[in-house]
């Protein structure tokens, strides 16, 4: 679908309701914070088609001058109605928003589809739309340091809690795929709950909202493999038949990273769906398998910060774990919870909240932030914006790069030929 643009035009400034939140001091418009200015001012600049009503323009003429007022050098300095208005009309022509567009990931300009972005992490489901020229028009992540790493790669600043209708309404009417690695805390309930308003609470049930409301023509879940067998496996018949109820034809397959070139073993449910039964059927998952090397995704030992290496204690617990054991370079050993340690060609899946020394490399140390992010296939020019311990966490959570971009392609040949 081609980008509607639209300039904002007759602009009239209005005063909002402002408000001071004295616990947070941030300045609140309605319920929107600063860094809601910055989703709205961010998603604005990249891509202005949610831009309907005179509120959206008030909303955006606010996130500028807000944003004016943070950039000023001299604190005494006025930023007068005129300049803010003028800035608002035209804002590419001024200088002043360059660092939403020098990243290394930025949106396509003229993208033939358009996408959104929900429970956006840190974009890995995004970067190989992005990467063909699908545009995005609505992001939402609601981890404030996901949102720094999303920003400094995407120029983007994702919007907050997608339960919120606040939060919703920025998304556009017309779009053509939705993109969702949706969280799965949400299980041990969902397994008995039967019809579409049993499934309220759950985050499905925030993508079954959106795609009711805007029917996009295709739909892309993530989730864990472990989604496929809960509850004697009717929670995902569940989920699969309220796809079904909204009109989408799915398609689904388990798959492992490991057969898309990476050294990781992760293993995640990926959901198709084409409001097109034609479309469906035309998708499949037969893809080609790659090889993985793990020495292509390590670093020198000698560029890891020495706070990575393990300590002496650790060293010989491993020591003794491995004894008997076939010990090559290079290895990633990996402890399981039972204190057992196994010695293998590639990492085990990367966890969020897993302890810190479960995976070591050659036995010796931490992997780096940098060979995260390579496991899950990031490329390089992909920035790091936040401390190690975030970039863990946020690896942990983040997908397979290649493997959505192999399922990207497919998805891309179908909508452009069928
Ligand atoms: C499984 S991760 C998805 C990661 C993503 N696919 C990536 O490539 O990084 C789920 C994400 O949903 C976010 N999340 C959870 N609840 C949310 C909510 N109510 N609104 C917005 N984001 C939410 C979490 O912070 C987490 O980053």
């Amino acid at each position: 679908m081609a980008v509607r643009k639209k300039k904002i035009q007759n602009i009239k400034l209005v005063d909002f309701p402002e408000e001071v939140d004295e616990q947070n001091g941030i300045k609140v418009y309605g319920e929107t914070s600063w860094e809601n200015q910055l989703a709205v001012l961010s998603q604005y600049l990249h891509n202005n088609v949610y831009i309907g009503d005179e509120d959206s323009k008030q909303e955006i003429i606010y996130a500028i001058r807000e944003f004016l007022e943070r950039k000023k050098s001299n604190k005494d300095e006025e930023i007068t109605d005129e300049y803010v208005i003028k800035v608002a009309e035209n804002p590419i022509a001024y200088n002043l928003f360059s660092d939403f567009f020098k990243v290394p990931f930025p949106n396509p300009k003229f993208g033939q589809h358009t996408f959104i972005d929900l429970f956006a992490g840190i974009g890995g489901i995004r970067l190989p739309f992005n990467e063909m020229g699908y545009r995005c028009v609505f992001s939402s992540e609601w981890d404030k340091y996901a949102q720094q790493t999303y920003l400094a790669n995407f120029g983007e600043m994702p919007f907050g809690d997608i339960t919120k209708e606040v939060t919703k309404k920025y998304i556009p009417k017309h779009f053509d795929l939705l993109l969702a690695g949706f969280p799965c805390q949400a299980f041990s309930i969902m397994g008995k709950m039967q019809g579409f308003a049993d499934i309220r609470g759950t985050m499905f049930f925030e993508v079954a909202t959106i795609l009711e409301r805007h029917q996009p023509e295709a739909v892309l879940l993530e989730n864990v493999k472990q989604l496929t067998t809960h509850d004697q496996g009717r929670t995902f018949s569940t989920i699969l038949r309220i796809l079904g109820e909204l009109g989408y034809h799915v398609k689904w397959q388990v798959l492992n990273a490991l057969d898309f070139g990476l050294p990781q073993k992760r293993e995640r449910v990926i959901i198709v769906g084409f409001r097109s039964q034609q479309r469906c059927d035309a998708f499949n998952f037969d893809f080609k398998k790659k090889t993985y090397n793990l020495k292509e995704i390590l670093e020198d030992d000698k560029d890891i910060d020495p706070s990575l290496f393990a300590s002496d204690m650790i060293l010989q617990k491993r020591q003794k774990q491995t004894e008997g054991k076939t010990v090559f370079y290079p290895s990633i050993w990996h402890e399981n919870k039972a204190g057992n340690v196994s010695v293998l060609d590639y990492a085990c899946a990367l966890r969020t909240g897993a302890s810190y020394n479960y995976l070591l490399v050659n036995g010796q140390r931490r992997l780096s932030s940098r060979e995260l992010l390579r496991l899950q296939g990031f490329p390089d020019n992909y920035k790091i914006a936040v401390s190690h311990g975030e970039i863990r966490r946020q690896t942990g959570n983040s997908v397979a790069v290649p493997m959505i971009r192999e399922i990207a392609r497919k998805i891309d040949y179908i909508l452009n030929n069928i």
